[in-house]
């Protein structure tokens, strides 16, 4: 049998960290925007999901005068989805709808100062979620015959 105190010994902790850009790292362990807006001021909402790992990702916009006034979501995924999911609601912030529906994944990756290459799906996410929810909001504004501001 091999030796028990080898068997004892730590593994090497630092890897998964420098995985990560210290902006990513940033974003991950101080998300912006989290949270969820309550029904009054909701004016669109998307939910998706990343079939390929499991995660989630709901995200809620609040739409005055063609601009995004406020935006919040809620992350089931990986520091990955998270860190990029903060970055995307900065970017997406104020930006008038047309803006904001231009958003790419490799907008927030540059953003974010780039993100190692097989997490880069995860960036996805917000972006998927933010159409989701602009997309609600349309919806929700031909419903009521554009009546919200
Ligand atoms: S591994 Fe699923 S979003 Fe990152």
């Amino acid at each position: 049998m091999d030796n028990p105190d080898e068997l004892m010994e730590q593994p090497d902790l630092a890897g998964p960290i420098l995985f990560y850009n210290e902006e990513v790292i940033e974003h991950f362990t101080n998300p912006r925007n989290v949270g969820e807006l309550p029904e009054a001021e909701t004016d669109g909402y998307g939910l998706v999901g990343d079939p390929s790992c499991g995660d989630q990702m709901k995200l809620w916009i609040q739409v005055r005068e063609g601009r995004i006034e406020k935006i919040a979501f809620k992350s089931f995924g990986c520091p990955g989805a998270i860190a990029t999911s903060s970055m995307l609601t900065e970017l997406a912030r104020g930006k008038s709808i047309e803006e904001a529906r231009r958003i790419t994944d490799d907008d927030v990756v540059e953003a974010l100062g780039g993100i190692p290459e097989r997490k880069k799906h995860c960036s996805l996410l917000g972006v998927m979620a933010l159409q989701a929810a602009i997309q609600d909001w349309e919806s929700r504004t031909s419903e009521d015959g554009g009546a919200r501001p």
